[in-house]
């Protein structure tokens, strides 16, 4: 039986190196695969989608994933346009989703929400972003456009930079990169460093340096991964206005990097990424969420078959 049958993906913690390369191999084959004998790999199933955060990427990449993989999907792409809007728990959505669908992705405002939801459901539950905490299958797409780029993670150096505070693809990507023997540093404004209690826990995996110069590290880096300043999050919009624009990646930044360093963004992006450097042979963000298709199309077929794919 391989190791994810069945299984939720609730936290990147939950994955150890051994997992997370078992699932870019099954990202390779998936992308070398003939159509047709992808079609077979999901056939009959259902994946059910309940989004309470706006999603393009993940939502429908999950969507195209089980499309491309032979299966369908289904869900709640704005709850207000559901039964939560009549009041309607989150525990007795969950619990009718799950009758109807084979695994459930669920991305919500909490933290916690999807390992709440994993206790309630009769069927495997992907966390598609829970709160400020993680969003492990971006982590996983995040790793996978690092190995298939730079063709090893090892004996890299990465720099991270923008919002550490709030953005959850950071957390995941750090607990991720825990598994691999790399140099990370990690640059943001004062106020939107690394929150405390889980640099605690990423410091004992992975080391790290805390800047707010990006100029000291950019010429050294082999991945610049750029975040968005989240500015839902903040709880006063008065600090959002003086950490805004803080970095912008754009013709003259990269100047200064290596040339086969490689940039990399969650997406969306705001202001943080110039368009003018979209066609830069660094600019990989583009390619990174198309990856994101493949990458979950190998986690949905190694959920649902038993003996992989
Ligand atoms: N990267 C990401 O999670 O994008 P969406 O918010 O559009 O899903």
């Amino acid at each position: 039986m391989n190791d994810f049958f069945q299984k939720d993906i609730i936290s990147i913690r939950d994955l150890g190196k051994e997992n997370l390369e078992s699932i870019f191999s099954a990202t390779e084959k998936i992308i070398d695969l003939e159509s047709n004998q992808r079609r077979e790999i999901a056939r009959g199933k259902t994946l059910g989608y309940l989004f309470f955060e706006p999603s393009t990427r993940t939502r429908l990449s999950f969507q195209s994933a089980m499309a491309l993989i032979g299966g369908t999907s289904l869900g709640i792409a704005d709850v207000s346009s559901s039964s939560v809007q009549k009041g309607e728990s989150l525990s007795d959505t969950v619990k009718v989703m799950s009758s109807y669908t084979d695994v459930l992705v669920l991305r919500h405002t909490l933290d916690g929400s999807s390992r709440f939801a994993a206790e309630i459901s009769q069927k495997p539950i992907i966390n598609g972003g829970s709160g400020t905490e993680e969003h492990p299958t971006q982590a996983i797409q995040d790793l996978f456009t690092i190995k298939r780029e730079k063709k090893n993670i090892d004996g890299l150096k990465i720099g991270i930079v923008g919002d550490l505070k709030y953005g959850r693809t950071v957390y995941s990507l750090l607990y991720g990169l825990g598994n691999y023997n790399v140099e990370v540093h990690l640059i943001s404004p004062e106020a939107l460093r690394i929150r405390s209690d889980s640099a605690y826990d990423i410091k004992k995996q992975l080391s790290y340096t805390e800047s707010t110069n990006l100029d000291d590290y950019i010429d050294d880096l082999d991945v610049l991964y750029v975040t968005r300043i989240q500015k839902e999050r903040f709880p006063d919009e008065e600090e959002y206005t003086k950490v805004k624009g803080s970095y912008v990646i754009g013709p003259d930044m990269l100047k200064k990097m290596k040339d086969d360093a490689i940039i990399l963004h969650p997406l969306p992006r705001i202001d943080e990424i110039s368009p003018d450097i979209d066609d830069a042979k660094q600019a990989k963000y583009f390619e990174q969420a198309e990856y994101g298709k493949y990458t979950r199309a190998a986690l949905l077929g190694l959920i649902l078959n038993e003996n992989g794919f």
